[in-house]
């Protein structure tokens, strides 16, 4: 993970357009996203991948069209068309991944986003408790979605998480117990690409080896490693190791396992689409845009809703097509609630307001978006030789030099993601919090919030230093119990809607967020670090950590986002009838006939672990469910 950063925060208040950030991340690195987009390969190469749709086969009958090529639309691609003479139609807005160096070099995630090819280039509305400041809202548009542009941290989540799950939507399918063969079905445990030895870094034991989705540890070493471990020896008690925190047991300090394999990036493309792209019951249509799911029929009272229209842009041809069996919506978090509304389906009243007239009432649609909001701590580091990060953005031969070496054997620092370790903590349960608000994890197996170790600065408020030294702490809190919302700012569909993940906006957050700086602070403090590290960075040094307002202050100023917005159209019990919910537990629209939705949006609550494994393993399910032709209701 990198740094992007604006040049001052006067010049991000107020921030409303798109591409006017002044992001200045890893400069060095610009004329390599550029050759990026240059070595694309030719997509007539490719059988079943379709560019324009009007070139797609006439009269052809699918009996599943699928709305984005996110995790959860991939994996349903590959499964559904297991079953033989089930044709499946797959639309991605964005263009194609395959041959993108900057995709599949991990270390060039950096270069994907914020406003980049692959990207919505969306942003937040100004953030009332971060100081109105205006948040980068990246999302991938490309085949793989945003699994094509991410930093590839591939954490399951707790027990107490799933089985909240299972609780929540009144289906034992979510349970940990139900839901952890999906995980080793999905999962391929591939050894690092340097070869070493990777005892006592992973338990194998806990993993699949023979799925589509290649994960491993680290490849290559950073300065930090050594230190991150050593704290867990020097302060067991707050920061215990943890040897494979993809176990169901998170809590602890362990090495990160990503989603990596041969050195490069593993996305939902990668694992699930390419691979099959050649198949005659598949086909994937890519650069067009869904604009409206489109009513085909009414049954028993209820709207069936089996046709799409889509166009290349706003001024091409409209196409429309109807499934056979089932639309099935999987735009991401952020659009899916939005064809959801340009469709007829969402809250009436806000649906009349901007001109559409609804079909069916769902007040939950865009509503109850969470995210995982993210504080970058710096510190300075005594020697140029431990600090990555501004060596790669202030010496463009040392950031040549290690993409040559990972063009020529796919070895080098490139192959990390710039973190090689994940903290999972709770918060002290004497925390003053928890007299006034009731702990909104799932468990004691849950943790609150989490620490990323980055050897370089790294902030997305303020722009890097010339000069020093740094190493950055992220702080993310991961039970959040902010709600925000996704609404629409248009009855256009190339008009971005109105995101407001509403940060740090209750006190539970910004008492998390509080914890876990100390905590970092901690961290930072133990033996291991000194001479390594020479204190808090000038951004952080003047922050009394033992000041609650003080350190709401710099949570104000320097929060940002993780990128995992959940929750807009989210599942609820079988005939749940509240207003909160939209989806049943396998997925189909309630109240709909026709349409399912499965990506982020569904997630009923945001899981306490980086969301795309979760994804993949409910997606895995749901392909069984479709098999099985069971409902859940
Ligand atoms: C910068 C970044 C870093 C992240 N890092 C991590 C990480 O390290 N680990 C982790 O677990 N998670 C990470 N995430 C989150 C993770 O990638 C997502 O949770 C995951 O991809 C699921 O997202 P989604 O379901 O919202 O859909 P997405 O993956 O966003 O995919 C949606 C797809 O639908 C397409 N689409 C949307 N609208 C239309 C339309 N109208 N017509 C046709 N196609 C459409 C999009 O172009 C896109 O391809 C990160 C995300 C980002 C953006
Ligand atoms: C995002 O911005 C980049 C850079 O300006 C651009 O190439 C890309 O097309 C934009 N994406 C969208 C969806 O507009
Ligand atoms: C998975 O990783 C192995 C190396 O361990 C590599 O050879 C293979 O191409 C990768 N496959 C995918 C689909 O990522
Ligand atoms: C989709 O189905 C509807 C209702 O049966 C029909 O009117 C429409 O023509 C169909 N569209 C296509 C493209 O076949
Ligand atoms: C930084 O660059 C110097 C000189 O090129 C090199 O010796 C050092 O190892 C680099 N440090 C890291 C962390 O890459
Ligand atoms: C830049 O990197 C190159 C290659 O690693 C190294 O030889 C050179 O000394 C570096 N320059 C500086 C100023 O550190
Ligand atoms: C909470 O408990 C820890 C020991 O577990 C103690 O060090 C700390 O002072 C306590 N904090 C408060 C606010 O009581």
């Amino acid at each position: 993970m990198t740094r992007a950063a604006t040049a001052d925060r006067g010049q991000t208040q107020g921030l409303r357009t798109r591409n006017t950030s002044r992001f200045s991340s890893l400069r060095a690195f610009a004329t390599l996203a550029l050759l990026g987009a240059a070595v694309t390969l030719p997509q007539a190469a490719y059988g079943a991948l379709y560019t324009d749709p009007a070139t797609l086969p006439a009269n052809k009958a699918y009996d599943y069209i699928i709305i984005g090529a996110s995790p959860g639309g991939s994996v349903l691609a590959k499964r559904l068309t297991e079953v033989a003479g089930t044709n499946v139609l797959l639309i991605e807005a964005g263009p194609n991944d395959a041959g993108v160096l900057p995709i599949e070099v991990p270390l060039l995630s950096s270069q994907l986003q914020p406003n980049q090819l692959w990207d919505w280039n969306y942003t937040t509305v100004p953030q009332s408790a971060l100081n109105q400041r205006v948040i980068q809202y990246p999302r991938g548009r490309v085949l793989g979605g945003s699994t094509s542009i991410n930093f590839m941290i591939y954490s399951r989540g707790s027990e107490d998480d799933f089985n909240q799950y299972a609780e929540v939507t009144g289906d034992s399918g979510y349970s940990w117990s139900s839901i952890e063969p999906y995980f080793r079905k999905l999962e391929r445990l591939v050894p690092p690409v340097d070869g070493h030895n990777t005892q006592g870094e992973v338990d194998p034991s806990v993993h699949g080896t023979s799925g589509p989705l290649n994960i491993s540890v680290p490849g290559a070493s950073l300065p930090t490693d050594s230190h991150v471990v050593q704290v867990t020896q020097e302060l067991p008690n707050e920061f215990p190791f943890n040897v494979d925190m993809n176990n169901g047991k998170p809590i602890g300090v362990g090495w990160l396992q990503g989603t990596l394999g041969g050195g490069a990036r593993v996305s939902s493309s990668v694992a699930y689409v390419q691979p099959i792209i050649d198949s005659d019951n598949l086909d994937v249509l890519i650069d067009t845009t869904v604009t409206k799911l489109i009513k085909t029929d009414t049954q028993n009272g209820q709207p069936v809703f089996r046709g799409v229209q889509f166009a290349q842009s706003s001024t091409s041809p409209l196409y429309a097509l109807n499934a056979t069996k089932e639309v099935i919506l999987a735009a991401g978090a952020i659009n899916t609630p939005q064809l959801l509304m340009l469709s007829g389906l969402g809250p009436a009243s806000a649906l009349r307001a901007q001109g559409i007239t609804p079909i069916l009432d769902i007040p939950a649609v865009g509503q109850n978006l969470v995210d995982h909001p993210m504080l970058t701590n710096q510190f300075g580091v005594a020697s140029a030789d431990d600090d990555l990060i501004e060596n790669l953005s202030r010496n463009a031969t040392f950031a040549g030099d290690l993409v040559g070496e990972w063009i020529a054997d796919r070895m080098g620092v490139m192959v990390t993601a710039g973190q090689n370790h994940v903290t999972w903590l709770r918060m002290p349960a004497n925390d003053s919090i928890f007299k006034t608000v009731q702990d909104p994890s799932a468990g004691p197996l849950s943790p609150h919030f989490e620490f990323l170790v980055v050897p370089g600065f790294l902030s997305y408020a303020q722009a890097p230093p010339d000069t020093g030294f740094f190493m950055t702490i992220l702080t993310i809190i991961v039970t959040p119990t902010s709600r925000g919302s996704v609404t629409l700012s248009s009855s256009d569909p190339f008009v971005p809607p109105t995101i407001d993940p509403n940060f740090l906006s209750t006190a539970f957050d910004r008492a998390a967020m509080r914890a876990a700086v100390r905590s970092a602070v901690r961290f930072a403090s133990a033996p291991t670090w000194k001479g390594f590290l020479t204190g808090p960075a000038a951004s952080f040094a003047g922050v009394d950590v033992n000041d609650d307002d003080a350190l709401d202050a710099w949570a104000r100023e320097q929060t940002s986002t993780i990128w995992h917005p959940t929750g807009t159209a989210r599942m609820g019990k079988c005939g749940d009838s509240s207003v909160n919910s939209v989806v049943n537990p396998d997925m189909t629209v309630r109240g709909v006939v026709g349409l399912r939705v499965m990506d982020a949006s569904v997630l009923p609550f945001i899981p306490a672990a980086h969301p795309q494994a979760a994804i993949y393993a409910f997606a895995e399910r749901l392909a069984d469910l479709i098999k099985s032709g069971k409902s859940s209701c």
